[in-house]
């Protein structure tokens, strides 16, 4: 008998049941949050991970399932998502002349050559978002929230945001600095790995599971202190936006993710019970102009169906599956968008297909962006009006426009759509 290779496993019974559901929720939720489908190829051209999770990160140095094609091409099986994404982007210049966020989402297998064991494996499965074009803390707001409610809508409740800021360049360059003089004296007192990481991926060692709770681990540098005033703000602006989306997370100063891409913000989805991080992802601002393509912002997160198939013990539900956008929430200035963030995640959440303007357009291109988005009902907020406690709601069709009283905007959409 040939048995299955070491690492992967056959999704069968109950496990393929589960997995089912999970994949409905994931289209229904994508849906409603407007995202577009996208699949790329399994395996890739090496040199595309070699530049983007980076030439000494450990995926690249130890995990990845390397050939030589029959053509004599060096080919990869993709260990992740985000880097083939950004590929296609760029390959298929996909952002185009457009102003608006792009915004997409995938599901596939992926492989890395790991020590298999509970949660770890060699082939898993990620759902993965990436959105580009926007560099506003709304928007990881946004996109750090739809994993926790996804997270939440599938039944798991025991888990914890963990949230860190890697800051810009300027960032990062001082803090290592600090980072490696701090540790030079104690550097015979660090693991074999650490040392390595001394060199060549000194954020790394902020990771390390062998040495974490010695003293020297204790009193550390925390990078925190070392961010830029930019960075610092988009990460006040981001926390409170978290509050306000009534996301529960905790700072974690010693978060960095073993992929080299990130800046500014970084964060995973850990599971309490197991420890194992359920899904992570962070921004990327430089990934798309690293890959030879334009200067373009970037977010997102992958999060691992395998690990979610063990904690999920819930029945399938049947859902619809519309196609359109809804409502469509139009703001300019800061507490609009605030305002309407929320107001978006309370009509998401209550099954009502919402888009919001995340991109500063003026007022004009927000309405076009409407219009190509089959918007049945517009939401135009204004201070003026939140400040009485009124939204303006405008009818796209008949073009009708009223003024509710914020606490039946809900009620009023859900029967006007
Ligand atoms: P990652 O942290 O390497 O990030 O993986 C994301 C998730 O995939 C993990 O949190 C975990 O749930 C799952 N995962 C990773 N390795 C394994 C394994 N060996 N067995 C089972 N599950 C695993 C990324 O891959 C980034 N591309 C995420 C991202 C997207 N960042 C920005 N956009």
């Amino acid at each position: 008998m040939i048995a299955k290779p070491k690492g992967t496993y056959d999704l069968i019974d109950i496990d393929a049941k589960i997995y089912q559901y999970i994949v409905d929720v994931i289209n229904e939720y994508m849906t409603y949050y407007n995202y577009e489908f996208v699949r790329t190829p399994i395996f890739e051209d090496s040199s595309l991970f070699h530049r983007s999770v980076g030439e000494a990160s450990d995926i690249v140095t130890k995990e990845t399932y390397d050939f030589t094609d029959r053509g004599g091409r060096n080919i990869t099986l993709r260990p992740e998502g985000t880097a083939g994404v950004v590929r296609s982007l760029i390959e298929n210049k996909l952002y185009g002349n457009r102003n608006d966020t792009l915004k997409y989402y995938y599901l596939g297998t992926m492989y890395r050559y790991e020590r298999p064991q509970a949660g770890r494996y060699r082939e898993l499965t990620q759902f993965g978002v990436e959105v580009f074009n926007s560099n506003d803390p709304l928007i990881d707001a946004e996109v750090i929230s739809l994993g926790y409610n996804l997270l939440k809508e599938l039944g798991i409740e025991n888990f914890t945001v963990h949230l860190n800021s890697l800051g810009d360049e300027e960032t990062r360059t001082n803090y290592i600095k600090a980072l490696k003089e701090y540790l030079k004296p104690y550097l015979n007192d660090l693991c074999e790995d650490c040392r390595t990481r001394y060199e060549k991926n000194p954020l790394r060692i902020l990771d390390c599971k062998v040495d974490k709770d010695s003293q020297v681990f204790q009193n550390m540098p925390n990078i925190l202190d070392y961010l830029s005033d930019d960075a610092k703000l988009r990460l006040e602006k981001l926390k409170s936006l978290l509050t306000m989306l009534e996301v529960d997370y905790e700072i974690d100063s010693k978060l960095v993710r073993g992929i080299d891409y990130y800046d500014y913000h970084v964060w995973e989805y850990i599971s309490d019970d197991s420890g194992l991080a359920l899904g992570a992802g962070g921004r990327y601002n430089s990934l798309v102009k690293t890959l030879d393509g334009p200067d373009m912002p970037a977010i997102g997160f992958g999060i691992g169906i395998d690990r979610l198939i063990g904690e999920i013990k819930k029945n399938l539900e049947d859902r619809p599956m519309p196609h359109n956008v809804d409502v469509y929430i139009m703001c300019v200035n800061e507490e609009e968008k605030i305002y309407g963030e929320t107001l978006a995640q309370s009509l998401r959440l209550n099954r009502v297909i919402t888009e919001i303007n995340s991109n500063n357009l003026s007022l004009k291109s927000q309405f076009k962006v409407a219009d190509n988005l089959n918007a049945k009902q517009l939401i135009i907020l204004n201070s003026e009006d939140l400040q009485k406690g009124l939204v303006n709601i405008k009818d796209n069709a008949t073009k009708e426009e009223v003024k509710i009283d914020e606490n039946e905007v809900i009620d009023y959409l859900i029967s006007n759509i």
